[in-house]
């Protein structure tokens, strides 16, 4: 059976600043969904990851569905009403338009979806992410899909060792979609060499050599080529298959042990590094740290099972300690050297304004 898998998020008001959507937002976004969902959408979930509200949604309507994205987008404009009614905290903040044009892309939501013919089995990872932006996937993408240290599966398995082709995004160009394909394993030192820079580029899609299907779709919209201006981070959404033709779960899953540092945290304006996290975990320490969950499901004939909730394990446990002391290593050096982002990733005007009056009282010497 041909499927689509919807994912659509928005941060449209929290609690106590940025770090969790009230009960009841999380309610209203819901019984929006399931009310005017009814005839479009064959099944749903709701979940939030730190300040983010996500609507994964399954139908047979093909991605970019102007009926699809107006749902999700209804639904959080409800939301943003009852935010604001809650005086919740940057109620709205992730709808930059005022009036909805046919895709929520390029409208502050992140979108990602996966259209497929449905395997008689079909396990894929719902990841979404706070407090971070896309390229934060790429390192994970990047060992699952192309590493063989990450994944013995390359080495294993025949239809995984033909590889994968990457789709990776110039996020850094405004005009369009600045596009390039790479395949692996050939060309995984151009992946490598593109995917350090997290902020620039951004792996798009991952699709598989050997049956020619997609493996992989994150969100990359930049809220701040949107806005054009800084307006907090992009907090990205990831759906990924698994199995069979494509990595395992746990391949996929694994390289969130690492705990890179990624752009996020205090003010959008920090490096820290990625936490794995229960679904629906709140926001706590800094304004971070980055926080990803992962909800595994099946899904048949378009209907989801009940998510399991991969990050929730005694193994986890172990992980978060080590990132909890990564965080709070890297903030012992307060504003110095690495610890921040670069100046084009900085949130507010503070620092180029003090920059440009400071400029202008340095003298040379004689
Ligand atoms: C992302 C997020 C952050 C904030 C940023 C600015 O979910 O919440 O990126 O937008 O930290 O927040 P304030 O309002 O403190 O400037
Ligand atoms: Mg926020
Ligand atoms: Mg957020």
């Amino acid at each position: 059976m041909a499927i689509t898998l919807s994912v659509i998020k928005a941060d449209i008001g929290s609690i106590g600043g940025h770090l969790a959507p009230s009960e009841r937002l999380l309610e209203t976004v819901r019984s929006h969904v399931a009310e005017q969902g009814r005839d479009l959408v064959l099944d749903h979930y709701l979940s939030f990851t730190g300040d983010d509200i996500a609507i994964l949604m399954t139908h047979t309507r093909g991605a970019g569905d102007e009926a699809i994205h107006r749902l999700a987008w209804d639904a959080f404009l409800a939301g943003t009403e009852l935010a604001r009614q809650q005086g919740l905290y940057g109620a709205g903040q992730d709808l930059l338009k005022d009036s909805f044009s046919g895709n929520v892309r390029g409208m502050g939501p992140a979108v990602a979806e996966l259209q497929i013919e449905e395997r008689p089995s079909e396990p894929f990872l719902f990841f979404a992410a706070d407090k971070t932006e896309p390229g934060a996937y790429n390192l994970p993408l990047y060992l699952a899909f192309a590493d063989v240290m990450n994944t013995p599966g390359l080495m294993l398995s025949p239809a995984i060792a033909q590889g994968y082709r990457f789709v990776i995004m110039d996020v850094g160009y405004t005009e369009g979609d600045r596009l390039v394909e790479l395949q692996t394993p050939e060309d995984i030192y151009d992946v490598a060499t593109l995917l350090r820079d997290n902020e620039r580029y951004v792996v798009e899609s991952v699709w598989s050599r050997a049956k020619g299907d997609q493996a992989a779709a994150v969100s990359t919209s930049r809220l701040h080529n949107i806005a054009g201006r800084y307006t907090g981070k992009d907090d990205p959404v990831m759906l990924v298959r698994a199995q069979m033709h494509f990595p395992a779960t746990g391949e996929l899953v694994a390289p969130y042990q690492i705990g890179h540092f990624v752009g996020g945290g205090m003010r959008g304006s920090h490096q820290m590094p990625l936490m794995p996290v229960r679904l629906n975990s709140p926001i706590s320490y800094f304004d971070g740290p980055p926080v990803v969950s992962c909800a595994a499901f099946s899904v048949h004939e378009g209907r989801l099972s009940e998510p399991v909730d991969v990050f929730d394990h005694p193994f986890w446990d172990r992980v978060r300690h080590r990132v909890a002391e990564k965080a709070a290593e890297m903030r012992r050096q307060g504003f110095s050297g690495a610890a921040m982002l670069p100046m084009s990733e900085l949130e507010y005007t503070g620092v180029t304004e003090k920059l440009e009056a400071l400029d202008k009282r340095f003298r040379i010497r004689s």
